[in-house]
C-alpha cells in the first residue's frame, strides 16, 4: 500500500463541538505544544506535574527519572511511594461506592452485571486477606490462570494491594506453558477457575491447571473461583474455594505502601528464541501512563463507559480492562465471549445495552465481522460510541473505513494504537479531535515518547521525513519495562543492545511526508496471528518435540482474516513409520496445541524430504516465505542452496495443500 495515495481523514464534527470537550483540544497545536513540552529540557517537571494531578502518593517522589537506555538501568519516580490497588479502587469507592467500576457480561447474552467501586473495594481487599493468610509476601509471585469474569480483576488488584507481583498466563495456554511460567517466576500460589465459558463452550480450566501442577514442586495452594458450578477434581490441602476463603477473611485490607519501582507484575511474551520472556513492570510509571494514554488517547471523561474487547492475559486486557480505566475511575468492561457468539451482532448489542463511549479490539475481529456484512451493525443504536480503538497488529484501509462507516457512523474518532507487552501503554496513536487520520497509520508519539527510525545496518537515525527504518525509541519512559524477570542480560542483549542508545522495537516502519508514522511489522522471527505474538521458534521446538519429526522451520504468511498465519514445513526422522500424511499433520498440530496453546496451531503443515539450506546448513526461510506467498517464480538466486532441487518439492507441496 502506498501512503501516498492516502488521503487525510478529518476530525468528525462531534468531537470538535460536542458535549464532551477533547481534553487535547480541536487541533494538532495543542498536541505539538504538549508533546514539545514532554521531552524537552524541562521534559521531567512535566512528568512531575502529571505524575501528582494523576496519581496518588502515599509519599512524594523527588526524583523523576534516573538512568538511560544506554546502561539498562532506568527508574521513574524511585524514591516515590503509592498503591496501584488504592489508586485504581479506594480512591473512587471513597467518594461513590454505589459509581459502576465493571460490567461484566456474561458468555450467553443478558447475564450481566455491574459491580461498584465499594464491591470491587471488598472483594479486592478479601481476597488479599486470603494471600497474605497463606503467607505471601511483598515480592512473591502470584499466578493467575482465570477466565473472563469480573473477579480476575479483582484477583489483579488484590495482589497489587499487598505488594505480590502478578503472573497472568492467558487462560489459552495449554498446561505445559502454564507449567513453565509457574515455574519460571517460582510462584507458590495459584488463582484459577474450575472451568470457564467461551462462544457456548465450556473450558476445563481446572484440569489444564492440575496438569500443569503435577510439574511445579513449588506450588502450595490454590484458589479456584466457582464459575460454572461443575464438578472438578481436587486436591485436599492445595485447592481452596474462593468463595469460601473469602468469606472467612476481613473486608477490609490496608494497602501497601509500595516504592513506585516495586515490580506490579510480569507478562510473557514471545521473542526471537525459543522460551518465553517474563516481562516486568513497575508500579508507579506503568499505572501513570496507563492512565494519561486512557485519557488522552481515549479521550475517556468521568461517566465514560470504557469497553476493551481484549483477553485480560494479555498486555492490552492489563493496561485497557484493568488498570487504565479504574484509575481514571471509570467503569471498565470485562467482556467473557466471542465476536460471534451467538450471533455476529452481539459486540453491537453490548455497546448497545451497555451503553459504552469507548469500543477497543483488534483488526482481525473488524475483518471477521466485515465478512458478515453491516446489517448485524446497522441494527444497534451505537450513539454512545465517541472513540474507537484498534490495537494489536496494523489495520488495513478497508477495516478502518469499516470501523468509521459503520459502527463510529462518521462521528466518533478512530485511533490506531501502537504499543507492546514491553512498552507497557500506548506509545503511538491519533488524539481525538486533535489528529486527523490517515486510515493504516498509528500516526504521531504519544508524550514523553521520542519515535526514531533507524538504518537496521548501520543503526544511524534517519531524520526527517519520507524514511523507513526499524523503530526505535530514544529517551526512557514511565511504562517502559524495566527487565526480562530473573535475566536482566536477557532485557539488554534484545531490546538495548542491538542499537546503543535506544530502546528497540523488533516492527519496521516508516515515518512519511507529513510526519505520521506507519508500523510496517516485525523484522525478527515473530508471527502476529489475529493480534497474538508468536515465535517461529517456539513453534519450532513444539514440533521437534514429536517423535517423527528430524527438523522444522516455521514462517509467517499474509492472511486476509487473521492478519498472518502460521506455515510449518518438517522433515521426518529416516526409520519413522506412520499411517498417513494426513494423520501425522494432525498429530503435529496436536502438538503445538499441546506445548503451546490452541491459538498457536499452524494453518498449514507441510512434510518435506528436506529443508531449503545452505551449504553451510543455514536454513533459508526467505525461500519458503516466497514459496508459500504464491511468489515461487522470484526467488531469485539458489545457487548457495546445498541441494537447489528442493525448491521444486516444496513448491509442488505447497501447490498440492493450497488446491
Ligand atoms: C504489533 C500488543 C501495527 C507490533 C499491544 C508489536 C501493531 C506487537 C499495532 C506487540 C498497531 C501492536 N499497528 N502493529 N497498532 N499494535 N502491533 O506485545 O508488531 O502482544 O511489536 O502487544 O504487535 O504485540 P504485543
Amino acid at each position: 500500500m502506498s501512503t501516498e495515495s492516502v488521503s487525510i481523514y478529518p476530525i468528525p464534527s462531534r468531537l470538535q463541538d460536542g458535549p464532551e470537550v477533547p481534553f487535547i483540544g480541536p487541533n494538532i497545536e495543542a498536541y505539538r505544544k504538549a508533546h514539545a513540552e514532554s521531552v524537552g529540557p524541562n521534559a521531567d517537571n512535566w512528568w512531575a506535574k502529571m505524575a501528582l494531578e494523576t496519581l496518588h502518593w502515599d509519599i512524594p517522589f523527588h526524583t523523576v527519572r534516573s538512568g538511560s537506555f544506554e546502561h539498562g538501568d532506568v527508574t521513574w519516580f524511585p524514591d516515590g511511594y503509592l498503591n496501584a490497588s488504592y489508586n485504581c479502587v479506594d480512591r473512587w469507592a471513597y467518594r461513590n461506592p454505589n459509581k459502576t467500576a465493571i460490567i461484566y457480561e456474561g458468555d450467553e447474552p443478558g447475564q450481566s452485571v455491574e459491580i461498584s467501586y465499594g464491591q470491587l473495594l471488598r472483594e479486592v481487599s478479601c481476597v488479599a486477606n486470603v494471600l497474605k493468610s497463606w503467607g505471601v509476601k511483598q515480592g512473591d509471585t502470584v499466578s493467575i490462570y482465570l477466565p473472563m469474569t469480573w473477579q480476575a480483576v479483582a484477583a489483579f488488584l488484590a495482589c497489587a494491594r499487598i505488594g505480590a507481583v502478578h503472573a497472568v498466563v492467558f487462560a489459552g495456554f495449554s498446561s505445559e506453558s502454564l507449567r513453565d511460567r509457574v515455574n519460571d517466576c517460582k510462584s507458590r500460589v495459584v488463582i484459577t477457575a474450575d472451568e470457564g465459558r467461551r462462544g457456548g463452550k465450556t473450558i476445563a480450566i481446572k484440569q489444564i491447571v492440575d496438569n500443569a501442577l503435577k510439574a511445579c514442586p513449588e506450588v502450595e495452594h490454590v484458589l479456584v473461583l466457582r464459575r460454572t458450578g461443575n464438578e472438578v477434581s481436587w486436591t485436599e490441602g492445595r485447592d481452596k474455594w474462593w468463595h469460601e476463603e473469602t468469606a472467612k477473611v476481613p473486608n477490609f485490607c490496608p494497602p501497601a505502601l509500595l516504592s513506585a519501582e516495586h515490580p506490579l507484575f510480569i507478562l510473557y511474551t514471545s521473542g526471537s528464541t525459543g522460551k518465553p520472556k517474563g516481562i516486568v513492570h513497575t508500579t508507579g510509571g506503568y499505572l501513570l501512563n496507563t492512565a494519561l494514554t486512557l485519557k488522552y488517547v481515549f479521550d475517556v471523561h468521568e461517566n465514560d463507559r470504557f469497553g476493551c474487547m481484549a483477553d485480560m492475559g494479555w498486555i492490552t486486557g492489563h493496561s485497557y480492562i484493568v488498570y487504565g480505566p479504574l484509575a481514571n475511575g471509570v467503569a471498565t468492561i470485562v467482556f467473557e465471549s466471542t465476536p460471534v457468539y451467538p450471533t455476529p451482532g452481539r459486540f453491537w448489542e453490548v455497546v448497545d445495552t451497555h451503553k459504552l463511549t469507548h469500543f477497543y479490539t483488534a483488526p482481525t475481529a473488524v475483518r471477521l465481522l466485515r465478512r458478515h456484512g453491516e446489517h448485524w451493525v446497522e441494527k444497534a443504536d451505537l450513539s454512545t460510541l465517541r472513540v474507537i480503538g484498534s490495537v494489536g497488529e496494523p489495520i488495513n484501509p478497508e477495516a478502518w473505513h469499516w470501523l468509521n462507516d459503520y459502527v463510529g457512523r462518521r462521528q466518533a474518532a478512530i485511533v490506531d494504537t501502537f504499543f507492546q507487552t514491553e512498552t507497557g501503554t500506548v506509545v503511538i496513536a491519533p488524539f481525538p479531535g486533535a489528529i486527523e487520520c490517515k486510515p493504516g497509520s498509528a500516526t504521531v508519539p504519544f508524550f514523553g515518547m521520542e519515535a526514531a527510525l533507524l538504518d537496521p545496518v548501520t543503526g544511524k537515525e534517519l531524520e526527517g521525513n519520507g524514511v523507513e527504518g526499524v523503530l526505535a525509541f530514544k529517551r526512557s519512559w514511565p511504562s517502559i519495562a524495566r527487565t526480562v524477570w530473573q535475566d536482566h542480560s536477557r532485557w539488554l542483549d534484545v531490546y538495548l543492545k542491538p542499537y546503543p542508545g535506544y530502546y528497540f522495537t523488533g516492527d519496521g516502519a516508516l515515518r512519511d511526508k507529513d510526519g505520521y508514522i506507519w508500523i510496517k511489522g516485525r523484522v525478527d522471527d515473530v508471527i502476529n496471528v489475529s493480534g497474538h505474538r508468536l515465535s517461529t521458534a517456539e513453534i519450532e521446538s513444539a514440533l521437534i518435540l514429536h517423535d517423527g519429526v528430524a527438523e522444522a522451520a516455521v514462517i509467517g504468511a499474509s492472511d486476509e482474516l487473521t492478519g498472518q498465519s502460521v506455515h510449518a514445513f518438517a522433515t521426518l526422522k529416516p526409520d519413522f513409520e506412520y499411517d498417513s500424511e494426513a494423520s501425522l499433520v494432525k498429530e503435529l498440530s496436536v502438538q503445538v496445541r499441546k506445548t503451546i496453546g490452541p491459538f498457536a496451531a499452524p494453518k498449514k503443515i507441510y512434510i518435506v524430504p528436506d529443508l531449503p539450506k545452505t551449504r553451510s546448513g543455514k536454513i533459508m526461510r526467505r525461500i519458503m516465505r516466497k514459496v508459500v506467498a504464491g511468489e515461487g517464480d522470484q526467488l531469485g538466486d539458489l545457487s548457495t542452496l546445498a541441494d537447489p532441487s528442493i525448491v521444486e518439492v516444496i513448491k509442488a507441496k505447497v501447490a498440492a495443500a493450497h488446491c
